[in-house]
């Protein structure tokens, strides 16, 4: 079976070397890819808005399957695009259509399904500029901190948490303007502040049944102990030691069961991932979030840790018989530590030379990264590689990805040396 993947980031590197596995692939295409995947695939220069583009590449090359990385294309309607023409429809899109999609695309939808479904997230309010009386008011009846969010998709930079009324105010005034993060922005939803430990859950699902993959957690900030600028995530680690088996029932009877059901009762097809970025409060899981695809960097610590073929999983998605797929999750740990540009999150150069030296032991995963016209590995992004590694705890897949990452020179080359270490202290302590 041809396969192409949408992407170009150390997502759909991982995606791409997982299926570059499995015993059902014929040839594997990456749309528009990296350095990373032009070693394991094809990359195909195409635009990820341009559908008429991908249909026609999947028509010429016989693709089946096609496997969407990040959101835009499937809150845009790509799924929608590729069923709604004839031609197409032999072709999957594992991805919800624009609908499901909704679920990130518009966090006043998210909390309105979760609202409607009974599903457990922090008390909220949905406010658009026409409102914004209301919204003040609702605002000042809240404990700090204050959480604003864009209500559209704002590149991960929608969610404003902040400690004073009069910030908060002045910072819910010009999202409501438009000022702020300009059209995503105009609508807002105000929540409550959860306190608690966050972490990041992954299911795949046909809209009936649905395989759950290993949880992870991932490291936003720029700085080490979670300081600084937010980022796209600077690692991340999997198993994590606080989702106890307690926890985890709760999450499959409280969260993903009653997503999977109300998506079913509100007539929304969902074949694709859902990821489920939870807050675990006094031992309760709570959603902060939904995505429609899977994290990154969370899919190179989970993809690590799968033991089965994704491929057959995709194929059970598109046949209508996912139930029946195995999905065989390895004992191990897995680690990423994110290798970034000087100067990410904010202003950073690219097109610095990589020299890569001993990596044994890891998986390096490709984010932002293009060849040079003489075959080197240039710098082309903010995050720049994801050094993956597996081990007995994550403790020794940290040791690897560390030992790794200083074998990696890159003019400016930045990481977080802590990636971990709190879940670590964590374990020692319990
Ligand atoms: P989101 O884009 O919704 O994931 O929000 C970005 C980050 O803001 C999350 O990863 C959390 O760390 C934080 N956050 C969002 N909503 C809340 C909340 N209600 N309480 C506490 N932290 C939150
Ligand atoms: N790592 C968080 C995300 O992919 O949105």
């Amino acid at each position: 079976m041809n396969v192409l993947i949408l992407g170009s980031g150390g997502r759909e590197h991982a995606i791409a070397w997982k299926v570059s596995h499995s015993s059902i692939l014929n040839q594997l295409y990456v749309a528009p890819g990296n350095a990373g995947t032009a070693e394991i695939a094809t990359n195909a220069a195409l635009d990820l808005m341009d559908f008429h583009a991908i249909a026609a590449f999947c028509l010429k090359q016989n693709v089946s399957i096609v496997v969407v990385g990040p959101e835009a294309p499937l809150v845009d309607g790509i799924v929608d695009f590729f069923a709604a023409d004839e031609k197409l429809q032999g072709i999957t899109v594992i991805g919800p259509a624009s609908k499901g999609a909704q679920l990130e695309g518009s966090k006043a939808f998210a909390k309105a399904f979760m609202e409607r479904h009974q599903i457990p997230t922090a008390r909220y309010g949905a406010f658009s500029a026409d409102d914004q009386e209301e919204a003040l008011a609702f605002l000042s009846r809240l404990k700090p901190p204050y959480v604003l969010k864009a209500d559209g998709l704002a590149a991960g930079k929608g969610v404003v948490i902040l400690d004073d009324l009069k910030e908060a105010e002045i910072m819910l005034s010009e999202m409501l303007s438009g000022n702020a993060f300009g059209k995503s922005g105009e609508r807002v939803v105000i929540e409550e502040f959860l306190k608690g430990s966050e972490v990041s859950m992954f299911i795949l699902t046909d809209g009936h049944s649905f395989k759950l993959f290993p949880e992870a957690k991932d490291y936003k900030r720029i700085g080490e102990g979670d300081t600084g600028l937010n980022t796209g995530g600077m690692g991340a680690v999997s198993p994590v030691s606080f989702v106890n088996p307690e926890f985890m029932e709760k999450v499959k009877n409280q969260v993903i069961i009653p997503t999977v059901k109300g998506l079913a009762a509100d007539g929304i097809a969902y074949k694709g991932f859902i990821f489920f970025g939870l807050m675990k409060v006094q031992g309760d899981p709570y959603v902060i979030e939904y995505n429609c695809r899977l994290g990154d960097p969370e899919t190179e610590v989970i993809l690590p840790r799968i033991k089965s073929d994704l491929l057959h999983l995709f194929e059970g998605i598109a046949t209508d018989t996912l139930s029946e797929c195995d999905l065989e999750i390895d004992e191990r740990s897995a680690s990423t530590v994110i290798l970034a540009s000087g100067g990410y999150p904010e202003a950073y150069e690219k097109g610095k030379a990589i020299q890569f030296g001993d990596l044994s032991e890891t998986q390096v995963f490709h984010a932002g990264t293009r060849l040079s016209k003489n075959g080197g590995v240039l710098t082309n992004g903010g995050r720049v590689l994801a050094v993956s590694a597996t081990g007995t705890d994550v403790s020794d897949a940290l040791k690897k990805s560390y030992k790794a990452a200083a074998n990696i020179q890159f003019e400016g080359v930045y990481y977080r040396k802590d990636i971990g270490r709190d879940l670590q202290k964590v374990t020692a302590k319990s």
